[in-house]
């Protein structure tokens, strides 16, 4: 019975010489002891009124021009028609928000330095040029920009100088656009007619058409389709990507990258709904993707490397596609 306690005692003598031991090779400092709460992030990307010093700065103010008032300056609304180079009455702005540097909205914050990069639409590595003349003959319906024009080279000076300085804990943050958990469902148009009507149509229009103040100006809320819309080549016209979109971007300045205002679904059935209406015609799609397997399900005009036909590829459901390729051929689709 002594034995044991006189074990004890040893055991905790020993125990606690250890502990100050510990603590005097240890002290805690003064910085661990206060309250430890979560910095939020200060890192803001630039914006364009801090364009002071650069040596290159006018042709970085001609890139944000070019991206903020893209048909004025080379879309329908140049004076000159030579400069007519994007054919609808888009701004690159009206996807790509606050000139590029919304999160969750397709950011150029970044973006340079991730170039050149493997393209399936493609099939090899594509410079940044040919990822801006991607969005020209699609998103804006137009033609390639020359790569060694002013324009691109503002355009490149405008996206290198957003991403000279962005910490490796930011690039996440601002790239691509959120993602979404697929429905099992396909997409539903008149739930999504119904999405519309409470939360777009105010802006956009009963229509889908926008409103600009005048017939020659630029537009105020841009048009969701018809003839002055992206074409059908889009990567908005696929509707996971226009739900992505939508889901951290719409309604216009209430949804954002963390809060956004639709439900996963919501935003599916209404980038449905949207894509439903006619749109100009991309020529010569049927050559995109010379690797058909590389196709995002959800790329709504053939051929496909599946059996599924163009209106499942088009509206869903997209998971027995998707669960198609990684059976047949180990890839894991996403989009
Ligand atoms: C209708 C919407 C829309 C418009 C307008 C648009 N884009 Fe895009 N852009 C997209 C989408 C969607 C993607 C991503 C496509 C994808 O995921 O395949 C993208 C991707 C890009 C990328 C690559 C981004 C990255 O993180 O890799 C660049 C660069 C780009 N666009 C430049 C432009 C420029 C410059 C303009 C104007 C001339 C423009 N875009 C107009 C929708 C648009
Ligand atoms: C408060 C007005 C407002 C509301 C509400 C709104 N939008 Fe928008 N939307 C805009 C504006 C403005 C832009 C262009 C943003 C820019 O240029 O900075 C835009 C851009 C877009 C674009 C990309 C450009 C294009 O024309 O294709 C899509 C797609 C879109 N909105 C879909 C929707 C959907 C779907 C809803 C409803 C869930 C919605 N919007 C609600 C104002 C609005």
């Amino acid at each position: 019975m002594i034995l044991r306690l006189v074990g004890i005692f040893a055991a905790l003598a020993i125990l606690i010489f250890l502990w100050a031991f510990w603590q005097i090779l240890n002290p805690p400092d003064s910085e661990s002891l206060m309250p430890q709460r979560e910095e939020p992030s200060e890192w803001q990307p630039k914006t364009i009124d801090m364009l002071d010093n650069e040596p290159n700065a006018e042709l970085i103010r001609l890139g944000y021009d070019l991206i903020t008032r893209t048909p004025e300056i080379i879309g329908p609304l140049a004076k000159d028609s030579e400069n007519r180079f994007a054919g609808n009455m888009l701004t690159c702005q009206n996807c790509h928000l606050q000139a590029g540097t919304k999160p969750a909205a397709g950011s150029f914050v970044g973006v340079y330095k991730r170039f050149p990069q493997f393209r399936g639409r493609e099939n090899k590595m594509g410079t940044i040029e040919e990822r801006i003349d991607g969005c020209m003959e699609r998103s804006m319906n137009g033609r390639k920009i020359p790569h060694a024009s002013e324009e691109m080279k503002g355009m490149l000076a405008y996206m290198a100088w957003l991403s000279d300085d962005v910490p490796d804990s930011e690039q996440k943050k601002y790239k691509g656009f959120l993602s979404l958990k697929i429905p099992e469902v396909k997409a539903d148009i008149d739930l999504g007619k119904s999405v519309f009507e409470k939360h777009c149509m105010v802006c956009h229009g009963e229509d889908g058409q926008g409103q600009r103040p005048n017939a020659e100006g630029m537009y105020v809320y841009p048009p969701l389709w018809g003839e002055h819309s992206f074409n059908h080549g889009a990567g908005m016209h696929r509707v996971i990507t226009a739900a992505q979109f939508i889901k951290g971007n719409m309604p216009y300045l209430e949804a954002t990258y963390d809060s956004p205002v639709l439900s996963d679904e919501e935003a599916f059935h209404v980038a449905a709904y949207i894509n439903s209406f006619e749109r100009p015609k991309k020529a010569n799609t049927e050559v995109d993707f010379p690797d058909k397997k590389l196709k995002p399900v959800s790329t709504p005009y053939g051929p496909y490397a599946d059996p599924f036909g163009i209106e499942q590829h088009k509206y869903g459901p997209f998971k027995p596609i998707m669960a198609y390729y990684e059976e047949e051929y180990h890839i894991k689709k996403t989009k």
